[in-house]
């Protein structure tokens, strides 16, 4: 694990493997100056050759040749100083960090938090350096067994500067970022080993932390009545886990979080296409954001009362499976009708949805879900779909996602789409009645808004930030641990 460290010396005096200095563009001058003073010709040269020019994301490693005490000096690029944000901070930390650690350094300084930002305090933007510094040098590496030797780590990032909120920050940053990479590993690992079974036993890890955690074996899911979580189960041969983690430590009614935790979507009997199915070990990062975020509210102590909850089981075609056509009543005595197997995240959040309000009867609740392909196909990779009846609560979400660098969009919820799950025979479909697609995000939620009652609810789908098919900036290829960052800042703020 990256440890994250403070120090008062300047970036002159600081002896390390290597210093991050940023520049803006275009005129990097100033910076550039000062280190041809220091460094003489590899500067020069990068002058002349006008090799460095402050653009977003462009990097230069200078070695000092002892002429600090600092081994080397990368240079960072950070765009046009009027359109700098705390998430370009946060990306171009990431960057920096995987770059210095790929070239083999395991500890470096930086100064980017005090590249100032409009709007920013020096401890937002502390934390989010040490985000970005930590998810930038995350790497999957446990299945790798050849030349483990070889394999490059950091360990440490020491922010210059350090006054009281530079401290803060950091160590805010540190507990998030760290949460975030946990609920990567999560999304990372087969199916085949992370089974309902043992993703329940990565919750009850958080009773370590002070976290009441109960979890439900298949018997004891018989018994509370979560009907349609067993219907989905029935097509696997891996029993289904349901799961309630309690963190309390504030007043009045908790804000409940709520996971979409199906560990594979092979489609069941309305089987995937190969290249569908194949990142389907994602389906379950939902959950895996409660977790991860419940663990960073309980590390970072937060005065807060939260439960997260999460239903999980694989969506296989086995013998048993339940079928197109199939009649599911749920938690709530709700009727559903199968039009799909494939849309079995629904049916399983419509049981922990009904059960989170009647048992837990929260202020607010809010689903995480990798629900609808459609999502993807509306909003990309840059955002994830926010649905609610409720304005206040989505403008609350998306105050908090463009805070966190994990950005919300709104898709509407509007009456006009409640008969899009319309069923013949039972009081829901579990996908559009009519052509089977249209509005697919949107009927998503209207399905689920069917079994909240009065609560304010909003449904995030996250689909399509879950994963990532890129290595860029903070991201790597394969899960990204969405929604802890955009959870922690909505639970911090509400009131
Ligand atoms: N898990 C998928 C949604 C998904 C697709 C997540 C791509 C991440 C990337 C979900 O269970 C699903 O299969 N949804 C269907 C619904 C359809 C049958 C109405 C879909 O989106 O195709
Ligand atoms: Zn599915
Ligand atoms: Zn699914």
């Amino acid at each position: 694990m990256v440890d994250i460290l403070t120090d008062k010396k300047n970036w002159k005096e600081i002896s390390t493997e290597a210093v991050i200095l940023g520049a803006f563009e275009p005129k990097p001058d100033g910076i550039l100056d000062e280190l041809s003073k220091l460094l003489g010709p590899a500067v020069e040269q990068i002058i002349k050759k006008k090799e460095f020019t402050g653009e977003f994301g462009q990097m230069k490693l200078i070695n000092t040749l002892r002429k600090l005490p600092a081994e080397n000096v990368l240079l960072v690029g950070l765009g046009k100083r009027d359109e700098f944000t705390l998430e370009h901070l946060r990306r171009v930390s990431g960057s920096a960090a995987r770059a210095l650690r790929d070239n083999g350094i395991k500890s470096f300084a930086t100064t980017l938090h005090t590249m100032t930002t409009k709007k920013a305090t020096l401890r937002e933007q502390a934390q989010a350096v040490a985000e970005g510094s930590i998810l930038g040098s995350y790497q999957f590496t446990k299945y790798k067994t050849q030349n483990r030797d070889k394999l490059k780590e950091l360990k440490s990032v020491t922010l210059l500067e350090s006054e009281k909120s530079t401290d803060e920050g950091a160590h805010a940053g540190k507990i998030i970022a760290n949460a975030q990479n946990f609920v990567r590993d999560l999304v990372n690992e087969p199916a085949m080993t992370l089974t309902p079974t043992v993703l329940a036993d990565y919750a009850l890890d958080l009773k370590k932390l002070g976290v009441k955690v109960t979890v439900y074996d298949k018997k004891a899911i018989e018994k509370l009545g979560l009907r349609a979580l067993l219907a989905v189960n029935n097509g696997s041969v891996q029993e289904p886990r349901f799961v309630t983690l309690e963190y309390k430590k504030g007043s009045g009614q908790p804000i409940a979080i709520v996971g979409k935790g199906i560990t594979f979507d092979s489609g069941g009997l309305d089987l995937k296409p190969a290249s569908n199915m194949l990142d389907m070990k994602s389906d379950m990062a939902g959950a895996a954001a409660v977790i991860g975020t419940i663990r960073a509210i309980a590390e970072l102590g937060l005065n807060v009362n939260v439960v997260g909850v999460f239903a999980s089981t694989e969506n296989m075609p086995g013998c048993n499976a339940y079928k197109p056509g199939d009649v599911v009543t749920g938690y709530n005595g709700k009727t559903m009708e199968i039009g799909n197997t494939d849309a079995e995240g629904r049916v399983i959040l419509s049981d922990a949805i009904a059960y989170t309000e009647k048992n837990f009867k929260p202020k607010y609740m809010v689903d995480l879900a990798t629900l609808t392909g459609a999502c993807v196909v509306a909003l990309g990779y840059a955002a994830s779909g926010v649905f609610s009846r409720d304005e206040a609560l989505v403008n609350r979400l998306k105050i908090a996602g463009d805070a966190a660098g994990e950005r919300l969009w709104e898709l509407p919820m509007w009456d006009d789409y409640k008969d899009n799950v319309k069923s013949d025979i039972a009081d829901v479909y579990n996908i559009p009645g009519n052509k089977g697609y249209e509005a697919g995000a949107i009927a998503g939620a209207w399905f689920l808004q069917h079994f909240v009652e009065k609560t304010p609810w909003a449904h995030i789908d996250m689909a399509g930030p879950a994963w990532s098919i890129d290595r860029k900036y903070y991201w790597d290829k394969g899960g990204t641990g969405w929604g802890v960052r955009l959870l922690v800042e909505f639970i911090k703020n509400v009131r």
